[in-house]
């Protein structure tokens, strides 16, 4: 420690009180943070603020730096100025700042000027510094920075007793700033595993470990924070509403509402009315103003379910909304700014009906900025197990909280088994085994699964092309899976058989 001119005597108790109530409330708001950049700001400004310094800083370890160690927070200086006091002498080595890193102790002029070892030092005299405290941050036994504070109007600003205060507040720092670092390290590795998770499981209670649905799932997250419109197509029980709810829940408008319209339900008035609203006495039991379920959904997400069903004159309507972000209550004649993201979704193929005439190719366009096409199950077989499983731990509960799980040929008869009804199918289908199996584990019989080999004249709404694929395959199973002899059972070429079969193979996709 450098000499000290001591110009006041030791403090009376009273002062002493102080500095450690002092002490302890600055402990008490260092530990509560708990990200290390700005825990580092409180520090200095409470230490500026405690000892009634004019500039600070905090000079601590960093890998990155080509010294070790790098300016982290500062206060009241300019860049050169930093320089100077940073990088006093060659490579700093005359600087207070690397006097107190070497040798562990802290600093303390009273008047600078007059200071042996740094009263002639460049920044002392050009930048003309009155009095300096500077203490060690340590921790355990490592050096892991300096906590700086200086005057350049007034010399004896610090004196002899503002050190063991400033130590000990130091100390405390050191703790606090290690803890922060860690909890951030925490925070990162969190995140980090968070995303990994998602990647992989998709996204909260939605089952996909099949590249298809990881692609979807990517696409997902790509969408997630942007307000372009999506149009999720596929078959009936993909799940376009559970991703329709997870782009709006894990996006940036999860604080607004979610309101989903199924457009096939009501009669064209009644749903542009619904929609959009209505001013009272538009028509007869219109009591009063109405809110649509736009304005509803202000800030938020409107999912159109079965979009397809718009009549033209709620596609020319919603078309606007698209366009201009405005809306006009049934009966108004003003329009109304909304601010809305649109999911849609629709089993039927658009583009036919476009080609029908049915549905506006422009709308079209606006609403299928991102097109997710969610796959049937059956192009999906890995994800049959994992599905089966997370459905059965839903309903294995209560009486029903002794089932463990599948028999392996349950399991198989899950994947092999073609489910036109996709995931919702697959979920009633474990429903209902849940409730009717007797043992420990879901046999084949409890999941009643349709036998797709069985007489097909029952079912009078079969399309022809699956007729003919059951009758085929019955056919090929009768015969033992000779082609010859099926093909001529059935009258067509072995060409036709195997062309056939390829198809369908290709149609139930990669296992
Ligand atoms: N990947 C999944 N993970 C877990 N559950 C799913 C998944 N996909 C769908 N489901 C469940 O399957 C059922 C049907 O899903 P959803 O209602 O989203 O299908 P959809 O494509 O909208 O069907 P539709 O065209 O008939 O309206 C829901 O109960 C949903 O929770
Ligand atoms: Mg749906």
């Amino acid at each position: 420690m450098s000499e000290i001119t001591e110009q006041r005597t030791a403090q009376p108790d009273g002062d002493l009180l102080t500095a450690l109530n002092a002490l302890s409330e600055i402990a008490a708001t260092i530990n509560s943070g708990r990200y290390p950049q700005r825990l580092l700001e409180t520090v200095l400004e409470t230490a500026m603020r405690t000892l009634d310094a004019e500039r600070g800083f905090i000079f601590l370890e960093d890998d990155e730096a080509e010294i070790g160690f790098a300016v982290k927070a500062q206060q009241n200086f300019t860049q050169d100025e930093l320089d100077g006091v940073v990088k006093e002498g060659a490579e700093g080595s005359g600087s207070v700042v690397r006097s107190v890193l070497a040798s562990g102790e802290p600093v303390l002029l009273y008047e600078a000027s007059a200071d042996e070892r740094f009263g002639s030092t460049q920044s002392v005299v050009l930048q003309h510094i009155q009095s300096i405290a500077a203490v060690p941050l340590r921790l355990k036994a490592r050096q892991i920075g300096v906590i700086y504070l200086d005057s350049v109007s007034r010399r004896g600003r610090f004196t002899r007793q503002s050190l063991p205060f400033l130590q000990a507040f130091a100390n405390q720092a050191a703790v606090a700033l290690e803890n922060a670092t860690f909890v951030q390290s925490l925070r990162n590795e969190n995140r980090r595993l968070r995303t990994e998770v998602q990647r992989v499981h998709g996204f909260d209670g939605i089952i996909g470990q099949s590249a298809r649905m990881r692609e979807v799932f990517e696409t997902v997250n790509r969408v997630l924070d942007t307000d372009a419109s999506v149009l999720l197509g596929g078959e009936s029980g993909t799940g376009k509403e559970v991703i329709a709810r997870a782009i709006h829940y894990n996006g940036h408008r999860r604080e607004k509402a979610f309101v989903a319209i199924f457009c096939g339900a009501l009669p064209d008035d009644l749903l542009e009315s619904e929609l959009f609203g209505h001013k009272k006495g538009s028509f007869t039991g219109a009591v009063a103003d109405k809110k649509g379920l736009f304005d509803v959904a202000d800030g938020g997400t409107v999912f159109l379910d079965e979009v397809a069903d718009l009549s033209p004159k709620l596609q020319t309507a919603l078309l606007r909304v698209l366009q201009e972000g405005e809306i006009k209550r049934v009966g108004d004649t003003q329009m109304r700014k909304v601010d809305v993201r649109i999911i849609s979704a629709s089993n039927k193929d658009l583009k036919a009906e476009i080609d029908e005439r049915a549905f506006r190719e422009d709308l079209f366009y606006r609403l299928n900025t991102i097109d997710i096409v969610l796959p049937p199950l059956r192009h999906r077989r890995d994800d049959i197990p994992l599905l089966a499983a997370h459905f059965l731990d839903q309903f294995a509960t209560g009486t029903r909280a002794h089932l463990r799980g599948f028999t392996s040929e349950a399991l198989d008869a899950l994947r092999q088994y073609r489910w036109p009804g996709n995931v919702r199918e697959l979920e009633n289908a474990i429903e209902r085994a849940a409730v009717m199996a007797r043992g420990d584990l879901i046999d084949t019989a409890d999941l009643r699964l349709p036998d797709e080999g069985a007489d097909t004249s029952l079912d009078p709404d079969l399309p022809m092309r699956e007729v003919e694929r059951r009758h085929v395959l019955r056919s090929l199973e009768h015969h033992e899976g000779n082609i010859s002899e099926t093909a001529r059972a059935l009258g067509v070429s072995r060409r036709w058989l195997h062309y056939r079969l390829k198809e369908w193979n290709e149609e139930d996709g990669p296992d």
